[in-house]
Order: C-alpha cells, then sequence, then structure tokens
C-alpha cells in the first residue's frame, strides 16, 4: 500500500509500520495527538479505510502551533480538514483543541491506539501520557514520536526534546518496540489483553531484521511537498 498523503518529512518513515500495526490491532478508536498537516493521521485513516476496519479516527490538536513549530497559519487547518471531508468522511474526526480539553471527551479504557506527537518536551510529554492512560483500551497501544532527536539530526534544538526521557522511564513497564529512523518512535502495549498478532510483533522485533526491515521501508518513502 502507498501512502497518499506525506506533508512532512518527521514522520513519514514511520507509515509502513503505522500500517502494519492497525492491520496487525484493527482498533475501533484511534486517537493522535497532534495532527499538524496530518501525515500520520492520513496515514491511520488509510489504513483503517483501505483494510476496511470499522474505525474511527480522532486527530486532536489546536492547530495553534507549539513551542518547536512556532505559530501556524489557518490554511494548514483548513487543507487537513477538507483532505479528511473528502477522503475520508466516515473514519476521521478532527477536534480543535487542546489535548486536555479533547481527553473529557473520551470514556476510559476505549482507546485502542493513542499516537502522542504533540510538545515534545519531558513534561509536556509525560503530562499527556498522564492525561491519556486511563482512556487506553485492554488491547490499547501507545506510539510516542521523537524518542531519537540528537544534535546529530536536530542541532541545539534537540536539547527541548525529552520524549526519549519519558519513554526510557516507562517502557520496562509494557512490552515495547523502540524505532531508531525518522527521529524515533516508541511503542507501547499497555492493554494487557491486546491482539495475538500485536504479540507477534513485539516478539518478532527483538530481531534486528524486523526493526531493518521497517527502517528500510520508511527510508524509501518521500514528502510530496
Ligand atoms: C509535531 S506536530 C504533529 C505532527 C503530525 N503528527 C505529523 O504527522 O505531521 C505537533 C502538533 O501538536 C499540536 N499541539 C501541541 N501541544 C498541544 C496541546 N497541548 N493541545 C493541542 N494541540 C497541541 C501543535 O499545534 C502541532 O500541530
Amino acid at each position: 500500500m502507498q501512502p497518499k498523503r506525506i506533508k512532512s518529512p518527521y514522520w513519514a518513515g514511520h507509515i509502513p509500520f503505522s500500517f502494519e500495526l492497525i492491520k496487525a490491532l484493527s482498533p475501533i478508536t484511534v486517537v493522535e495527538l497532534g495532527v499538524y498537516s496530518g501525515t500520520s493521521f492520513a496515514a491511520f485513516c488509510q489504513a483503517a479505510s483501505s483494510l476496511n476496519i470499522q474505525a474511527k479516527c480522532y486527530g486532536i490538536d489546536t492547530w495553534e502551533g507549539d513551542i518547536h513549530m512556532g505559530k501556524f497559519d489557518e490554511k494548514i487547518y483548513k487543507d487537513i480538514s477538507e483532505y479528511c471531508m473528502v477522503n475520508y468522511p466516515d473514519t476521521a474526526v478532527l477536534i480543535r483543541k487542546t489535548f486536555a480539553e479533547g481527553s473529557s471527551l473520551f470514556n476510559d479504557k476505549t482507546v485502542d491506539l493513542l499516537h502522542m506527537d504533540g510538545t515534545h518536551t519531558y513534561e509536556a510529554v509525560k503530562n499527556d501520557y498522564e492525561m491519556w492512560i486511563s482512556k487506553i483500551s485492554d488491547k490499547g497501544v501507545i506510539l510516542i514520536h521523537d524518542t531519537n532527536i540528537t544534535y546529530e539530526n536536530s542541532g541545539e534544538s534537540f536539547k527541548d526534546y525529552g520524549a526519549k526521557q519519558f519513554f526510557d522511564s516507562v517502557k520496562s513497564l509494557y512490552p515495547h518496540v523502540e524505532f531508531m529512523h525518522s527521529y524515533g518512535l516508541g511503542v507501547l502495549v499497555i492493554g494487557k489483553h491486546t491482539t495475538d498478532s500485536v504479540m507477534r510483533m513485539i516478539s518478532d522485533s527483538r530481531s534486528r531484521a524486523f526493526l531493518q526491515y521497517f527502517e528500510r521501508l520508511g527510508r524509501r518513502i518521500k514528502c510530496h511537498e
């Protein structure tokens, strides 16, 4: 399956894994914290819709920007919002709120896949996790982007990023996978009764070949803009 929307290069390398994860998890409810122009959000919607999984994908963002990205032009929200209406009217729901405001819309134990890609300071990532952890279902998985921000790939601004520090502080509590490409993606299997396919992925990920396979596929993905 070829990705249909790649608006920014930072997350694009995780699209192949996200397609595979949606297939393995077969989620009913997907929530993304931090949509921006929709590269990761569109990948979740595309996978669910192409695989005929009756999922709803909720994307929460103020579309106002943050300390890493600066202030946004209104065009960014307009563009992703029109894209979702045209391509995924039954799957995509955009919620223009803060993550805290958005969290009150979801009951406990109802979110099968949570992608955390908002502000990436240690305090913000920890706060988002603590605010959302009770929402995760018995088969639920959390993804955390930017767990491999270094001086080499991001220059001096690497000091502002704490997603790795946070991921390292919780990963031993759960079955997990850590991808190093595309600025890093941490995968935590929170639910105690996830699918056999997800557990198979976790055990396959102990082999370097698994990580290299998704890294190789990810490197082939080129940004459309
Ligand atoms: C790194 S970008 C998301 C990138 C996106 N996942 C992609 O694939 O391109 C982070 C986004 O989080 C949003 N954001 C950060 N903190 C937020 C908060 N507390 N509430 C709502 N939105 C927030 C910003 O507006 C920004 O659009």
